[in-house]
């Protein structure tokens, strides 16, 4: 079976979240699956900088103002396909926003061009390669099952999958003209959301499957709270919406052969574990000899990720004997909480403002523990790593969270089945609560390493959630 897998970001090319991970693993973990997939992205510069000999399959005369070509190479085992069109994708920077964190003004050509190519394909626009499944990541790629359902009769199946509810792709509806869909798609029963062209309301609207990315994110996304207006539509496609949790590509992420630790370990060397709590200190210039928990911060500082919640514990933090390790980049003020409390506690709390990959993977190694308080969480990659490091996650329970990290609540405890701990609701009184806990079972080393060695045991490899999209495809194509 053929499948065309549709993303904005790919990792190891171009990465601003956990979308590119899941862009860049999956379509590894379908081969293993026997599925023969390529990946269809933008040829921004950095991605064109990166591809060697790539071999020209098509070229579009007109899209979206110039002339394009499709590519095709093989980067990092990855079977690409690239849309090289300088005209919407040369400016350089972030995918999204411009250096003041504005959106590119021309995001909806851009990404109705990488959803109009994916649709071509899908019709059998490459003659060597007619996908079974066109499967569209996130809004950037929802317009792709709009254009297969304008195309009509085809026998592609499409799969829409959500990663983020929060981003929708929503312009304003002056540009439907240019898309080149018919007009009587601009409805309600088509791409149109409030008066605006959805991006993401067109992919949810016309693919024969949607998924997200756990399934209790599916739950909520379904409820009035979750849905970001998009409820009703997710209760109208109940029965073709199902939640898959993302796995982690092992072998990028392996404390036993990591080259970014100082020395590696594995469950049955979990002492070797100290020489990267080492490293973590110092390189955040953070006091060598304290008894207390190490905790570790990698996110995107934005109010998804309830990071406001531990700038307000900072100062308990700190007087409990526990240290901070922060890395992340994000909204403006958060930043600056942080940087703040770096100077108020020095050698206690630990900063970097920035995005760095080396330094994810150390305070993964080096912390005791990481800290995810989102307010929303689709799936959540970083607690997934923090397992395999024998890091214990200390998470809100609220979608991808609630469904990868179990409680260390007596029965689990009991039971050797904790991996570990959970908050809820989303406050500082819970979260001040359960990081009392945390402390309990720092006191406690026995307690702790057995907490470790079951969250190592946690399966976070794609193997199953490779096998529930497998089965959801061979769904879709026997109809
Ligand atoms: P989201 O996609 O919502 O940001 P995820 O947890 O799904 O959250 O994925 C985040 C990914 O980005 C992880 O691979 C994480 O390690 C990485 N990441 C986030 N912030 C940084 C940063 N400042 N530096 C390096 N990696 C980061
Ligand atoms: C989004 C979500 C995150 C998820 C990632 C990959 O960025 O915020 O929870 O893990 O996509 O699916």
């Amino acid at each position: 079976m053929k499948v065309l897998s549709v993303a904005s970001e790919i990792y190891p090319l171009v990465k601003t979240g956990g979308l590119a991970d899941v862009a860049g693993a999956l379509p590894l973990a379908l081969a293993r699956e026997g599925f023969t997939v390529r990946s269809l992205i933008p040829g921004y510069p950095s991605v064109m900088e990166k591809i060697g000999n790539a071999q020209t399959l098509h070229r579009e005369a007109d899209l979206f103002g110039a002339e394009a070509r499709v590519l095709r190479t093989e980067v990092a085992g990855l079977d690409l396909l690239v849309v090289d069109a300088p005209h919407l994708y040369g400016q350089g920077g972030n995918p999204y926003v411009d250096a003041a964190g504005r959106d590119w003004p021309d995001n909806w050509r851009r990404f109705a061009a990488l959803g109009r190519i994916a649709g071509a394909i899908g019709q059998g626009l490459l003659p060597d390669f007619r996908p079974d499944i066109v499967h569209a990541h996130d809004w950037q790629a929802g317009l792709a099952p709009a254009y297969i359902r304008a195309a009509g009769n085809t026998r592609v199946r499409t799969v829409q999958t959500i990663h983020n509810l929060a981003f929708q792709g929503l312009f304003h509806p002056a540009i439907f003209g240019a898309l080149g869909l018919p007009g009587a798609m601009m409805a309600m029963e088509g791409v149109e959301f409030y008066g605006q062209v959805g991006f993401l309301k067109a992919g949810l609207h016309f693919a024969d499957a949607i998924t997200t990315v756990s399934p209790t994110y599916a739950a909520e996304i379904m409820t009035h709270e979750g849905g970001m207006g998009l409820d009703g539509l997710l209760q109208a496609r109940a029965s073709v919406l199902t939640g898959i949790c993302n796995g982690i590509d092992t072998q990028v992420w392996d404390p036993g052969a990591d080259p970014h630790l100082p020395a590696p370990y594995d469950a049955a060397r979990i002492a070797a574990k100290a020489a990267s709590k080492t490293a973590l200190r110092a390189a955040f210039a953070l006091e060598q000899n304290t008894a207390g928990p190490l905790f570790g911060i990698v996110s995107r500082l934005t109010g998804q990720k309830g990071i406001d919640l531990i700038a307000e514990v900072i100062p308990e933090l700190a007087a409990s004997g526990a240290q901070l390790a922060v890395l992340g980049t994000g909204d403006r003020n958060l930043e600056v909480a942080f940087t703040q409390a770096a100077a108020a506690f020095p050698g206690t709390v630990g900063v970097r403002i920035g995005y760095d990959e080396a330094l994810a993977h150390l305070i993964q190694g080096g912390s005791d523990a990481l800290l995810v308080p989102s307010r929303f969480e689709p799936c959540g990659l970083t607690q997934l790593a923090a397992l395999r490091y024998g890091t214990l996650p200390v998470v809100s329970r609220v979608g991808g969270l609630a469904d990868t990290v179990i409680d260390a609540n007596e029965a689990a405890l009991a039971a050797d089945a904790a991996t570990g701990f959970q908050f809820a609701p989303v406050t500082t009184d819970a979260l001040r609560h359960t990081l009392e806990r945390v402390l309990r079972a720092w006191q406690d080393p026995d307690v702790w390493l057995r907490l470790q060695h079951s969250a190592m045991r946690s399966d976070v490899s794609w193997e199953r959630p490779a096998r529930q999209y497998a089965a959801l495809y061979h769904g879709l194509v026997q109809g």
